[in-house]
């Protein structure tokens, strides 16, 4: 059997399905699915919002004790099914759960129409500061690029690279994306937290993303945020580590890949608050940020760069460059969640799947393109509620349902994490379940609120 730290010179494995060829390549798709707008856009703010120091403390232990046993779970489930997600889950859990399936392709549809919108927005981004810089008022200058004509002509560039991608498969398409692009996201976001600790603002931007506060935690809004923000950002609930893990070798080691992938997005949201905010403080620009996380991403910043003059054009491109890879490399995977359903499903060609869906989504994008409320509701509704009932059914179903998870889990496993699987299963069993139906509640409250907000205006 190959090992799965070789090159595997094959794109198939024995069953005709296609195969990861490196390891380093399974690794870095996983953790370009996860590092996205979610770690640049979402959580500098959440976390500054949300209690500073006290809240990643709270966001860590959320990750060791949630997000790796719930990754380490969709893991199992896709390495053992070698399946999509709707398959995956007849097969480990019978037809009655089928529509847990259906319900994660759903949300990727939903959660790609709008993520592409606002990938758009970062595109753009990138092509005016090369061409002009980021002048005039910003924002003004939101309000013109985020909604309308042109949003649209960008959500749909976005949406046709994805596409092509997608199009060529998990070794040559995915696969290769992320090899590429993972380390050019890594390589920029360093260089840009180096040059953001020399600013005047550092240490005061610092002080104001990582004050600790007590007081945010023991807001129940505060704890579901975080939850929340741990599946969004590890992209947990919707079957996207269920389908790249399926593309695996059954020897692979889901416990050490689990830890990493968790690790290296944790690391890459941290280190983009360390950009973020000294920049917004050398400017003094602090107030601002409380507004919206749009606001703090899309307005501050821009604004501070042009500030800042040739140098902040300059960072600022490589800011919003970054962006948009890391938009890609998790488009890539929502996409791949649809297209790989259909192609087990309906039997038809990668081709005609990736592209005919991509499509499909594309033109459903239209709509948060034209409405910032509308794409505040599907990220409601799709990136938050959908994804908590979707990682609460696979909390079950790998917790009741699947036969002899500790097996799959062990297997392929160093000793050393072994002997933590009787300790990750417990906490799928009992712990997942609880937590996780605590946040859905709150979820469901929330999302009742948002639709009323959105229809009563
Ligand atoms: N994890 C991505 C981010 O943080 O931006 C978003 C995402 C991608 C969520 C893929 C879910 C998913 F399946």
């Amino acid at each position: 059997m190959a090992q799965p730290t070789k090159m595997n010179p094959k794109s198939q494995g024995s069953g005709g399905r296609e195969v990861w060829g490196t390891r380093l390549g399974f690794v870095l798709a996983a953790v370009g699915s996860a590092v996205g707008l979610g770690n640049m856009w979402r959580f500098s703010y959440v976390a500054s919002e949300g209690g500073g120091a006290a809240f990643l403390i709270l966001y860590v232990a959320l990750i060791a004790l949630i997000g790796i046993p719930l990754m380490l779970a969709e893991f199992s489930v896709g390495r053992r099914t070698h399946l999509s997600p709707i398959g995956a889950i007849r097969q480990v859990a019978g037809s009655r759960w089928v529509p847990l399936g259906v319900l994660y392709v759903l949300t990727g549809f939903l959660v790609l129409s709008y993520y592409a919108v606002i990938a758009g927005w970062t595109l753009r981004y990138s092509l005016d500061g090369i061409l002009g810089g980021f002048a005039g008022d910003p924002g003004v200058y939101f309000e013109s690029v985020a909604t309308g004509w042109d949003a649209i002509a960008y959500h749909l560039v976005f949406m046709t690279i994805t596409i092509g991608i997608v199009m060529n498969g998990v070794q040559r398409g995915i696969e290769r994306a992320a090899l590429i692009l993972m380390p050019i996201l890594f390589l920029i976001l360093l260089g840009l937290a180096v040059w953001a600790a020399t600013l005047p603002g550092a240490r005061e931007g610092y002080a104001f993303y990582l004050q600790p506060s007590l007081a945010e935690l023991m807001d129940p809004a505060v704890l579901t945020g975080a939850a929340g923000q741990a599946f969004f950002s590890l992209s947990l609930g919707m079957g996207a580590m269920l389908t790249f893990a399926s593309y695996l070798s059954r020897d692979s080691d889901l416990n050490q890949e689990a830890v990493t992938v968790s690790l290296s997005d944790f690391l890459v949201a941290f280190i983009a608050g360390l950009v973020v905010f000294p920049v917004i403080a050398a400017l003094g620009l602090q107030d601002q940020v409380g507004e919206s996380a749009v606001g703090a991403l899309f307005i501050s910043l821009p604004g501070a760069f042009e500030a800042m003059g040739g140098i902040g054009r300059i960072v600022g491109i490589l800011f919003f460059v970054a962006l948009a890879v890391g938009a890609l490399t998790s488009a890539l995977s929502l996409l791949e969640v649809v297209t790989s359903s259909i192609i087990d499903e309906l039997r038809i060609s990668r081709r005609k799947a990736a592209l005919g869906l991509g499509v499909l989504i594309a033109a459903v994008g239209i709509i948060p393109a034209l409405s910032l409320d509308a794409l505040g509701l599907m990220d409601a509704i799709a990136g938050e509620l959908f994804l908590v009932i979707g990682a609460f059914g696979m909390a079950i179903v790998v917790g009741w349902v699947m036969p002899n998870v500790a097996g799959e889990m062990k297997r392929g496993a160093s000793p050393a994490f072994e002997r933590y699987v009787p300790g990750v299963v417990f906490l799928v069993r009992y712990v997942l379940p609880v937590v996780i139906g605590i946040v859905l509640w709150f979820s469901i409250l929330e999302t009742i609120e948002n639709v009323q907000a959105f229809f009563v205006g």
